[in-house]
């Protein structure tokens, strides 16, 4: 019988694990000192919570099923609804705004390929009201200083806004879903697809045009002046653009200067609605996109009242193939600090007894639960890279010492057993 993996699927293996637990733990506290709590919802769903937004359609890309109660379920592919979802049930009286984390695994039927995943991790926020520019400028940095922290490089932070792209729509009635389309295939980077769809949509030449220019916008905010010539007279496009130039003044107050603006951002779901934004490392090729967040307004989709919302995700495996990538030093944590080395089988109870004593001291201790002869003990100690070992001898023993062996310079040192911890831990 042969005993493979799902497709798109990963085993995650000791060192690997580490190197997540390191960056995991990175980004908790970074997202704890902006003051965001952690929650964790179902890994599984409603259904109708991932299709009452992006209607039937998103089914192709989720994995869906009927349980035993005939009720229609889905992985989720993504934890900005379930958030939405869990505040309209148990939050809506709560001060706000709301400032919630969360790191767990997303599910999507994707064909498979690097960087690319059928389960992945996410690693996101969600503030949920309180709209502001400093609100929205406050997420970014947030992001920004995260990957400061775990030291990557060579990230590019794209700054766009919704609402030009789809005021221009509102205003020639171009709505629902047709719109939701059209800024589908702008996401996918379909030009071919777009401009047929536009043609037949009937969209007058003139907005096309500007629609084009606007996609291929991108750069510092000089930019802003270029776009607002071009947006003449079209109100509802130009509304958002100066929520996007004050945005960008706001971002100042933050220490971000380091950004692209790039007003072809669309997003691949569609519950945006303002200020979005994208973070790419060029080096991971087609996957490079890391991070992906915005402004949306799902609550009010879900029956809610108007509570702008805004968010983002990091997607957790691509940033670990960055940071692999360029070989950070991750600050890996051994296995053990210590190993406990009965050296006569008559000294195997007591070398238990001290590795107890010292994990409740918050020490972590491994012992040998191979029975090794004194060599095998030491060489198999070197190989999970303890720092230090406790060899526990039957004659030290009745005097009541121990042997504490010093992995780096090989030095030994005879300690009373009460004297361990403190010769452990200097
Ligand atoms: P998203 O852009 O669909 O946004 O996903 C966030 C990140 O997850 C992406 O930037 C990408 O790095 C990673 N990702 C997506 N699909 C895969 C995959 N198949 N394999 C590996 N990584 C993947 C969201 O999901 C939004 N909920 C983010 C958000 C939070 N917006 C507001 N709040």
């Amino acid at each position: 019988m042969e005993l493979s993996r799902p497709r798109g699927t990963r085993d995650f293996l000791f060192e690997e694990m580490k190197q997540r637990k390191v960056v995991a733990s990175t980004l908790k506290r970074i997202f704890e000192n902006y003051a965001y709590q952690e929650i964790k919802t179902p890994i599984f769903e409603n259904l109708s919570l991932f299709t009452q937004k992006s209607g039937d359609e998103i089914v192709e890309q989720l994995y869906n099923f009927k349980d035993k109660g005939d009720r229609e379920l889905a992985l989720r592919p993504e934890l900005t609804a379930p958030v939405a979802r869990l505040y309209m049930a148990q939050m809506q009286k709560s001060p706000k705004p709301i400032k919630m984390y969360y790191y767990g695994s997303c599910f999507r039927y994707e064909r498979p390929q690097a960087g690319r995943f059928r389960q992945f991790w996410q690693f996101g926020c969600e503030m949920i009201g309180g709209k502001s520019p400093e609100a929205d400028a406050e997420i970014i940095a947030m992001a920004s200083h995260s990957l400061k922290e775990l030291e990557l490089e060579g990230f590019e932070i794209h700054l766009g806004h919704l609402g030009i792209l789809r005021g221009i729509l509102d205003e020639e009635d171009i709505t629902g879903k047709t719109q939701d389309h059209i800024m589908g295939l702008i996401d996918k980077g379909e030009p071919k697809l777009l401009q047929e769809f536009l043609d037949e949509s009937e969209i007058e030449p003139d907005t096309q045009k500007i629609l084009y220019k606007i996609i291929e916008m991108k750069g510092t905010s000089k930019l802003l002046d270029e776009v607002k010539e071009l947006l003449k007279d079209r109100n509802k496009a130009l509304e958002a653009l100066f929520e996007l130039e004050e945005l960008v003044e706001t971002l100042g107050m933050f220490q971000m200067e380091d950004y692209v603006l790039n007003l072809g951002i669309a997003r691949g779901l569609d519950y945006y609605s303002g200020m979005v934004f994208e973070i790419y490392v060029p080096s991971l090729g087609a996957q490079k996109q890391i991070c992906g967040g915005g402004t949306y307004n799902l609550v009010e989709t879900f029956g809610g009242e108007k509570v702008e919302s805004t968010g983002f995700a990091f997607g957790f495996d691509r940033l670990m193939a960055a940071l692999i990538a360029q070989k950070k030093d991750l600050n890996l944590k051994v296995a053990a600090d210590v190993f406990i080395a009965p050296i006569s089988p008559k000294t195997r109870k007591a070398a238990f007894g001290i590795a107890q004593k010292l994990r409740y001291q918050g020490i972590s201790v491994e012992v040998d639960l191979g029975r090794r002869k004194l060599k095998k003990l030491l060489s198999y100690a070197h190989n999970l890279g303890v720092r230090k070992v406790v060899l526990v001898g039957e004659r030290d023993l009745e005097e009541g010492k121990l042997t504490l062996k010093d992995m780096e310079t090989g030095n030994q040192t005879l300690v009373s057993e009460k004297e361990l911890l403190e010769h452990i831990r200097s």
